[in-house]
């Protein structure tokens, strides 16, 4: 009776071991069979019901039952050890013919690029960088630009206004002409420029931002005559689109300027023969400019009598869209990198 109960743990497990196939299997049936209450720990304390004189064999047998299953689990626990390893080697082995995986890197947004290549120019000239404030107040937004409240002016800049009428963001660069003047209190002549953000109510499109970037420039000297403005956008465009460019003014209106002149540069595509890029005219507007109204001069401290000038105001963007053909302004602020290399791309090559 009592070595019934050795056979059929020993059928139990000649059984069990043709169904393990994996490590977790493996270790069930170690917790089955030689756990605290496995059945061959079970069989051991049963000694105490086996006869004295058959005791040691009764032991004996027992612990060649639990040898052999310990056997069995060693070999079969250093297979799928073995096993595991092979898999593990086999998924992280190096493939050094395949493709490497390739890095983005970033690019300089090539909208900053362009400014910066102005703002160059400009400093060669002996100009300054200035800065104003994107939330600006209405006086220096407007006011002292010749703009007074209720003019029908203010209707085209769609401006968004911060606390009530006094406070906005600056819908144009113009308001750092009012502040460089003051702060040169009316004594010193200016040359100036100052790139910058700019907001205004539009609806987002390919050629309309709620947020754009001007690049205003101001001068004030003795003297300064519209040709001193044809001759300073003249070298800017010459620089930016090629020593072939020419420039042409066209009457314009602005409150702060008399005259206002609108700036166009013939077209470096066609040659002014005419395409879709100007249009069919052969001449691409890029800039409003104009000599600086005498009410502007004397509201920033200036004597109109004494001194003269020059402004002129050119979208960032649509030099930039220009000079890198790009059709669409909304590129410049978002961050896809692929855009940002087709960018590069086409920077290195308007260096070829
Ligand atoms: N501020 C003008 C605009 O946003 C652009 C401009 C025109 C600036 C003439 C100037 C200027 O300085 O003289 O439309």
């Amino acid at each position: 009776m009592i070595y019934e109960k050795i056979k059929e743990v020993k059928t139990l497990m000649e059984e069990e071991k043709k169904n393990i196939h994996t490590i977790l299997e493996l270790n069930n049936s170690k917790v089955k069979f030689l756990g605290k209450k496995g059945l061959i720990t079970e069989l051991n304390s049963e000694i105490k019901n086996v006869p004295s004189g058959e005791k040691r064999e009764f032991g004996q047998q027992v612990n060649a039952l639990r040898e052999e299953f310990s056997k069995f689990y060693e070999e079969k626990k250093s297979l799928f050890e073995e096993e595991i390893l092979n898999k593990k080697l086999e998924s992280e082995t190096i493939d050094i013919s395949l493709p490497a995986t390739r890095v983005l890197i970033g690019a300089p947004n090539i909208l900053e690029k362009l400014i910066e290549e102005v703002e160059e120019l400009f400093i060669s000239m002996g100009y300054d960088v200035e800065d104003g404030p994107e939330i600006e107040e209405d006086k220096f937004n407007f006011e002292m630009l010749n703009i007074p409240k209720g003019h029908p002016a203010r209707d085209a800049q769609d401006t968004f206004y911060l606390e009530g009428e006094e406070i906005l963001l600056r819908s144009q660069t113009s308001p750092v002409q009012v502040r460089t003047m003051l702060k040169n209190k009316g004594e010193h002549p200016i040359f100036m420029i100052c790139p910058g953000k700019t907001y205004r109510r539009d609806d987002d499109d390919a050629t309309h931002s709620h947020q754009f970037m001007q690049i205003e420039g101001l001068v004030i000297d003795k003297d300064i005559s519209l040709s001193d403005l044809k001759g300073t956008i003249d070298v800017v465009v010459k620089k930016l689109f090629g020593e072939d460019i020419e420039t042409r003014f066209r009457p314009s209106y602005y409150q702060f300027t008399e005259p206002s002149v609108e700036v166009d540069i013939s077209c470096f595509n066609c040659k002014k023969k005419g395409c879709s890029i100007c249009k069919h005219t052969g001449w691409i507007t890029v800039a409003g400019a104009g000599i600086v109204h005498p009410n502007v001069l004397k509201m920033g401290g200036y004597n109109p009598k004494v001194w003269s000038g020059f402004a002129f105001g050119f979208g960032a963007e649509r030099l930039a869209m220009l000079k890198y053909d790009i059709n669409d302004c909304r590129v410049f602020y978002n961050t896809d990198l692929r855009e940002a290399k087709v960018f590069d791309r086409k920077e290195a090559e308007s260096h070829d």
